[in-house]
């Protein structure tokens, strides 16, 4: 017999930056590539996903309902499952707030949870997948990953170099990053009483399920799932959508 209240998962949409390194006049998530907004990528992609769930997208205040607006009307243009259950919340200042307050507005009966950036439009939806599968399979955090390519030196303030740092063990770490909804929320509930001291800026979810002891596994990440942080970043990207036809169409 199938269960009749089977546990889903929900992804948090993280948008409400202000993209002060990207330096454009609108928060970076309403910036253009390739014809649609950083958000309206990421919207497209998981509302085309082969499952579903809650979707809580965390906005800039004052662009809420321009967002819910945009979320809904994707969601009506190119859902493929017809079942997102789709929120839009405010943001915090920083980005671990803006997630907290995404994991406030979860239902009650989702069990996974995806977060993932705004700011990495052209992600994959087999990373979204392979994401999701991994956290049901072995109930820990996983996050999508990439060998390091470049050599790695640690430099001094002044800006010469002091050694070079062995990349073996070294990786680069992207979104969507996925966890049981527990340990994400225990690792959520005092962030900043967590390792106050620890050097290490929270810049990931990851992060702070580590300090809180949590199991975090890597899938393979993906090239196109580059985060928009400067103008080159765009710039890259714009290309690579280019030269593969990725959302070259407004959607609306
Ligand atoms: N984010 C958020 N709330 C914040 C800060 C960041 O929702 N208070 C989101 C961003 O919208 C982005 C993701 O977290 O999708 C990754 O953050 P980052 O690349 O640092 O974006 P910004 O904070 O907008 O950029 P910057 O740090 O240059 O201001
Ligand atoms: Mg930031």
């Amino acid at each position: 017999m199938t269960d009749p209240h089977p546990a889903r998962t929900g992804i948090i949409l993280v948008a409400a930056g202000r993209g002060e390194r990207l330096g454009a006049e609108l928060p970076k998530a309403l910036v253009h590539l390739a014809a649609r907004t950083l958000i309206d990528h990421a919207l497209s992609t998981i509302v085309s996903l082969p499952w579903s769930g809650d979707l809580v997208v965390v906005a800039p205040e004052a662009w809420r309902g321009a967002i819910h607006h945009q979320a809904h009307q994707t969601h009506g243009f190119a859902s493929v499952t017809d079942g997102w259950r789709i929120t839009v919340v405010a943001g915090g200042v920083e980005r671990h707030e803006s997630v907290r307050l995404g994991l406030a507005a979860m239902g009650d009966d989702i069990d996974t949870v995806l977060v993932h950036d705004a700011a990495r439009p052209l992600t994959p939806d087999t990373v979204f997948t392979e994401v999701r599968d991994a956290v049901h399979r072995h109930r820990c955090g996983v996050v999508p990953a990439l060998p390091v390519a470049d050599t790695l030196k640690s430099v001094a303030a002044d800006g010469t170099i002091e050694h070079t740092i062995d990349r073996g063990s070294l990786i680069a770490v992207q979104t969507p990053q996925g966890f049981p909804r527990a340990l994400l929320e225990r690792a959520h509930a005092e962030p900043e009483q967590r390792a106050p001291h620890s050097p290490v800026p929270v810049t990931d979810d990851a992060e702070l399920v580590q300090r809180v002891g949590g199991v975090v596994r890597t899938v393979p990440g993906s090239m196109r799932a580059h985060k928009v942080t400067t103008p080159d970043d765009l710039k890259l990207l714009e290309a690579l959508a280019v030269s593969t036809g990725s959302g070259t169409k407004a959607s609306a």
